[in-house]
């Protein structure tokens, strides 16, 4: 399977896509969100650190480009990408370096560097009418391949699709 389509009725409805994603969460995956903007890619952040056990208040990373959040089932850095001005600051944003010490990568217009982010799940968000979102799943590379399945099976049951 390579996509699946799910509709959040309101932002309490993205963030049980982030709850139900959160569950399989290992060290060094990436995540990344894309859409337009105030789809929800910041919304389904904050549940999903919420959900591994983030106390620390989540805010878009807007300007510093980088948060990362510790103290959880795993660390996530939070990254957004939107105001990247070249392909090269991207290795200054130290996001490589963290994922190596085995920090979840969540990362907003992480679409935007092209050849960026080899494996990932792929969450992208589109609004569909007032606080309607579809929200579509894939992957790229081969780490996500069979938790994809997986994952489609519990977020087909937990949210409906
Ligand atoms: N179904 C929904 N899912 C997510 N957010 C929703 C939904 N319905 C309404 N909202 C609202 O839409 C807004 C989404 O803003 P958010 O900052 O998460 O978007 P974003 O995709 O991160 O935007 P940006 O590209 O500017 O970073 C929030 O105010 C949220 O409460
Ligand atoms: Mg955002």
């Amino acid at each position: 399977m390579l996509k699946l389509d799910v509709t959040s009725q309101d932002a309490d409805g993205t963030a049980r896509v982030a709850r139900l994603i959160s569950d399989e969460l290992r060290p060094r995956d990436v995540l990344l969100l894309t859409g337009e903007l105030g789809a929800g890619k910041t919304t389904f952040t904050k549940a999903l650190c919420a959900a591994l056990g983030i106390t620390d208040v989540v805010t878009s990373p807007t300007f510093t480009l980088v948060h990362e959040y510790v103290g959880g089932r795993l660390s996530v850095v939070h990254s957004d990408l939107y105001r990247l001005e070249r392909t090269g600051e991207l290795d200054d944003l130290g996001l490589e370096e963290a994922r190596r010490r085995g920090a979840v990568l969540v990362v907003e217009w992480g679409d935007l560097v092209p050849g960026a982010f080899d494996d990932a799940l792929v969450v992208t968000f589109a609004h569909a009418g007032g606080d309607l979102r579809n929200i579509t799943l894939t992957w790229r590379g081969s780490g996500w391949e069979a938790r994809f399945v997986r994952l489609a099976d519990r977020l087909r049951t937990g949210v409906g699709s």
